[in-house]
């Protein structure tokens, strides 16, 4: 029943008497509020069960959002020509037919978010070729099957956030040649549709939001030359970037944030030279290597907040000289020093609170720039020394910076001669006690220039001391331990003279001893040798009825390991069966 409205007598008598008729030209469904100047239909939130009749024919916009619709027949909206804006959000959707949207040839946008379709059958779409944006976003779409979005060539802005997809099928978005922008977020998907994404030649922005996928594996993304901006958010099982997983791809934005990452994926970034923001907030990453960043030559913006940054390396951020934004918020850093940047003279925004900052001549730079610096409204804060615990950056004067800010250079503590005279085979310990503020570090160095490392026959224990284990006629030399800080280094040399003796021992095996045979020869080849001898003996042992046990090996050791003292004279040691 049609009903002679204000505002349909408004569209003049034509319509009225249309209207009144119950033909839909030029009229206005009952419980719909049109505009006829705006050519709007809006009857939105009316309790209607099904798609009313009685459209004007020249309607723009069809607002059908917040009804109880169910399904949309066949040709349902046929009439409206000139339709450009249709919404069906937020209504009981489980079913589209194919051919709903046949005749809206003009329609830009069409809205079908928070309804309950669970499969979209090939060709609801059909006849949509001026579609721009789409929205499917909070339905419970499982499968995108192949040729769905066919005909629309026009669509460049597709919405399938939060539906049940498990799968998209490879030529699921083929024809959509202009699409630029793709968002997905919460699907149930185990993989990356790579060969799903290819179709997609105009692709520029692509957001992929809550997916639990481990890993990004290797030409995740193939021939999306366009893409320029990737959102890989809250997938928190992601812990590895392949290293080639952006490979072909030529950003100039990408977060990769709220997931799993450890270390910062250098690698799989490494090619992005157009990159100008970088976000890998929330990961638990503890340190930004030096000299590893380089390549992101135009890299603007870096944000680390949330993370588990203990340390920013001196040259982590060389090579660039665009850069303006660094966020490392709420993250477990003491300082952050200057010479991480190429140059800090063009630094803009700095968030560095919610970190335990050591306020010493380290920070320096940054309090003397609290002034011109953006800290973004939040002020880094000191945490240590006591005497300037909690006080914000912003709260020191220029007079009290020289006092407040500063540090002691690093300082051997005993500086008396340590020179060791041994056999070889002993275990040497070398001293270097070390103080200042901040504390400093100490580097072991050999006369070759080796730096030596916590790990290895010859290694830097944690309290600074340099061991020296199995002491070896080539270990002889000077060994120079450096200690420093941001303030000043010290350093200390010590000698050790290693004596050979001969070396045709009889060794019991897996005895200590063999620890040196093992670190001289280099673990492989022992072990091989002593499997060789045990199979040589199994054999011995079967053919003569009786087991021997013990066996002598000559051996000449590799010259590279110099495992066999002068002049690579071999060796001989007897191994006992167990
Ligand atoms: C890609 O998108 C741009 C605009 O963003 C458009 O000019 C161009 O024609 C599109 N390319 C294709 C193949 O549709
Ligand atoms: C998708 O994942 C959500 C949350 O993990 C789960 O509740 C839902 O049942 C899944 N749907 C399918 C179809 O697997
Ligand atoms: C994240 O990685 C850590 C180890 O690196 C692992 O123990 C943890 O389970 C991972 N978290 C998730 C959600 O996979
Ligand atoms: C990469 O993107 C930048 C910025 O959008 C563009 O200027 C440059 O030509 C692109 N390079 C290649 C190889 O496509
Ligand atoms: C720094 O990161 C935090 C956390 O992601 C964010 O809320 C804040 O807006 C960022 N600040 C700047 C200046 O980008
Ligand atoms: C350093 O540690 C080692 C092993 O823990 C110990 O033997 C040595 O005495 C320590 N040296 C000093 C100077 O504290
Ligand atoms: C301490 O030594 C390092 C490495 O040799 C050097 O880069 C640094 O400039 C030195 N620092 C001072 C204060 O001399
Ligand atoms: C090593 O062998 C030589 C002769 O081959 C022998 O004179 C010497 O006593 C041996 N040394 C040991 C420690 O067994």
């Amino acid at each position: 029943m049609k009903i002679c409205t204000p505002s349909v007598v408004r569209w003049g008598a034509w319509s009225i008497l249309l209207a009144c008729l119950g033909v839909s030209a030029g009229g206005c469904p009952s419980r719909c509020t049109c505009r006829p100047e705006a050519k709007e239909v809006i009857c939105s939130g009316k309790h209607l069960n099904s798609v009313p009749e009685g459209f004007s024919s020249d309607a723009k916009r069809l607002d059908l959002s917040y009804n109880k619709l169910k399904t949309v027949g066949r040709r349902q909206f046929s009439g409206l020509q000139l339709l450009q804006e249709l919404d069906l959000s937020d209504n009981l959707i489980s079913m589209m037919e194919v051919e709903a949207f046949q005749g809206l040839k003009n329609l830009r946008t069409l809205r079908i978010k928070n309804n309950r379709l669970k499969i979209i059958p090939v060709g609801v779409f059909a006849g949509l070729s001026s579609l721009r944006f789409l929205d499917l976003s909070q339905n419970e779409i499982l499968v995108f099957l192949d040729y769905t979005f066919k005909d629309m060539s026009n669509l460049q802005i597709l919405e399938a956030s939060e539906n049940d997809l498990v799968f998209i099928s490879q030529r699921a978005f083929f024809g959509l040649t202009s699409l630029v922008e793709f968002n997905l977020d919460r699907s149930n998907l185990t993989s990356i549709p790579t060969e799903a994404l290819s179709q997609l030649p105009n692709l520029t922005r692509l957001r992929m939001l809550r997916i639990y996928i481990p890993s990004l594996p290797n030409n995740a993304f193939r021939r999306l030359h366009k893409l320029r901006s990737v959102i890989i958010s809250s997938w928190p099982m992601l812990d590895t970037l392949g290293s080639s997983s952006l490979a072909g791809l030529n950003l100039t934005s990408l977060v990769i944030s709220n997931c799993n990452l450890s270390t910062v994926p250098y690698a799989a970034l490494r090619h992005l030279a157009y990159l100008r923001f970088l976000d890998l907030s929330y990961n638990p990453i503890t340190v930004i290597q030096g000299n590893l960043l380089g390549d992101l030559l135009r890299l603007q913006e870096l944000h680390l907040a949330g993370g588990s940054l203990l340390r920013i390396e001196p040259g982590a951020f060389r090579g660039l000289s665009n850069f303006r934004t660094l966020n490392i918020s709420s993250n477990q850093l003491t300082t952050l020093e200057e010479n991480a940047f190429h140059s800090v003279g063009n630094l803009q925004v700095l968030r560095l609170d919610s970190n335990p900052l050591a306020c010493d001549c380290r920070l320096l730079w940054v309090v003397r720039r609290r002034l011109r610096l953006n800290f973004d409204g939040f002020q880094p804060t000191c945490s240590t020394p006591d005497a300037v615990r909690l006080r914000q950056f912003r709260d020191f004067s220029e007079k009290e910076l020289p006092r407040l800010f500063t540090c002691r250079p690093a300082r051997i503590l005993d500086r008396r001669p340590q020179e060791a005279r041994v056999e070889e085979g002993t275990n040497v310990l070398f001293s270097c006690k070390a103080d200042g503020d901040p504390a400093p570090a100490i580097t072991w160095i050999s006369s070759h220039k080796n730096v030596f490392s916590p790990v290895g026959r010859i290694r830097v224990l944690p309290n600074g001391t340099l061991e020296v284990r199995y002491a070896q006629v080539q270990d002889s030399g000077a060994y120079q331990c450096l200690a420093g800080n941001a303030a000043g280094n010290d350093s200390l040399t010590v000698g050790l003279y290693v004596k050979g003796v001969p070396r045709n021992r009889s060794i019991p095996i897996f005895s200590d001893d063999t620890l040196i045979i093992a670190t001289t020869m280099g673990f492989l080849s022992f072990l091989s040798s002593v499997a060789i001898c045990f199979v040589f003996m199994f054999f011995w042992s079967q053919s003569k009825g009786q087991i021997k046990h013990t066996a002598t090996i000559d051996f000449v050791p590799r010259s590279s390991m110099g495992g066999g003292g002068e002049g690579g004279e071999g060796g001989r040691f007897t191994m006992k069966l167990i």
